[in-house]
């Protein structure tokens, strides 16, 4: 064997470095990925959640290319089950051992804030895609979010009952953040308006049993009964308010989006028509972007998308166009400077990344269940114009 001499082995260094000159893809091999904690809940009651999250990211990389100004975008799912200790655990591991430059996820409004004191500490921004307490971001000022606030989704709602001679009305909520959001948000814009809320209900958020409470509500006798419910249980609240026969009694559903939420609305069948919510997201949003998201995440998940999808769809734009305005260099603090104040439209409208409050301003669509060609679909039919979070106005 020939041992090459140090001439020729330059020659072959500097032809290997001129090949992966030529070569974006190569050249990102080479800078170290940028990488993406993405924390869901993938077992245990909110599996759905979880998965139209991934489903919502990884369909944004898919469709933009996975690498951004020379750098691989490297996404690292972890489950959480939807407990808190173990986003908590979970994101220390992936701060400390796998040295992610950005979290995000956070199905639910307490696995969020688990973590708001070590993203604090390590300086390390994390994008709140599906949960949706107001206070979640005054928690740590690295939180950023891409999804909803429920005092938007109540504020619109209760405007809506008001604007619609509706007068009298009950709320039935999950009983933790996001309801206690929804009940006082509600309430407040329905009482100033002139209504009255007859009874105040809340619900224990897991393994909740509706109907004793669904009984309240007959008795109390209101026009409409506003529902929120996290992501996923809407469908056993119908099933229920239909058994006990409540859909005869003329009592209208109106509520915070989650609750007629797409990837579960056609299992709900007719009791579910003329129900009306406020949201932030339809599938049946008409725009030419969304039409293709639609049909692009189906295609890859089989179901449509929901809210929590195109909360971490949007999450990756605001992610990658952050790395992008630091040029690849990243950097806690330089990455939520570019995630600060970002406007784009998004499968569900124009939205803004609020660069003093990091949470999201949105159009907030008042939608009724419709049935279009035999599917049952959230029809937009009056909207609020990039409404800010009201839970941050004094
Ligand atoms: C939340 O926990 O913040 C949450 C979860 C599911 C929703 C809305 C809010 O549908």
């Amino acid at each position: 064997m020939t041992h090459p001499t140090r001439r020729q082995t330059l020659a072959l260094a500097a032809a290997a470095a001129a090949a992966t000159a030529l070569s974006p893809s190569a050249l990102a091999q080479q800078a170290a990925p940028f990488k993406v904690g993405l924390i869901l809940p993938l077992t245990g009651p909110f599996t759905a959640t979880g998965r139209q999250m991934e489903a919502g990211a990884r369909l944004y990389l898919a469709q933009h290319g996975g690498t951004v100004a020379g750098r691989r975008v490297e996404l690292i799912v972890k489950d959480d089950g939807g407990v808190a200790d173990n986003t908590r655990r979970v994101a220390q591991e992936l701060i400390t051992g796998d040295k992610v430059d950005v979290l995000a996820g956070f199905g639910l409004t307490p696995l969020a804030l688990s973590v708001s004191q070590l993203i604090t500490q390590a300086k390390v921004p994390a994008v709140v895609m599906s949960a949706a307490t107001s206070s979640i971001v005054n928690a740590s000022p690295y939180f950023v979010r891409t999804s909803l606030t429920l005092p938007q989704s109540a504020t619109a709602m209760a405007e809506w009952a008001s604007k619609n001679k509706i007068k009298r009305a009950v709320t039935l909520v999950s009983d933790y953040g996001p309801g206690l959001d929804a009940e006082k948000y509600f309430k407040n814009r329905f009482l100033l308006n002139g209504g009255e809320v007859l009874a105040e209900l809340r619900v224990p958020v897991r393994n909740p049993d509706f109907s004793p409470f669904l009984q309240r509500v007959r008795d109390a006798n209101p026009e409409a009964l506003f529902v929120f419910v996290p992501a996923g249980q809407g469908v056993a609240v119908m099933k229920q308010f239909a058994e006990r026969g409540l859909d005869k009694t003329g009592i209208k559903l109106i509520g915070d989006g989650s609750f007629t939420d797409d990837d579960i609305l056609n299992d709900m069948g007719d009791v579910a028509l003329g129900a009306v919510t406020a949201f932030n997201y339809s599938a049946a949003h008409e725009s030419a972007l969304n039409k293709r998201f639609v049909s692009e995440f189906i295609k890859a998940h089989k179901v449509r998308p929901a809210f929590m999808g195109v909360g971490a769809y949007d999450g990756m734009r605001v992610i990658t166009k952050a790395l992008e305005a630091t040029k690849g260099k990243g950097g806690g603090d330089a990455l939520l400077e570019g995630m600060k104040g970002q406007v784009f439209e998004s499968p569900r409208g124009m939205m803004t990344i609020d660069a003093q409050t990091r949470d999201v301003v949105q159009d907030i669509y008042i939608r009724r269940v419709e049935r279009r060609n035999g599917e049952l679909w959230n029809i937009e039919i009056d909207s609020s114009k990039q409404m800010k979070d009201p839970g941050k106005q004094g």
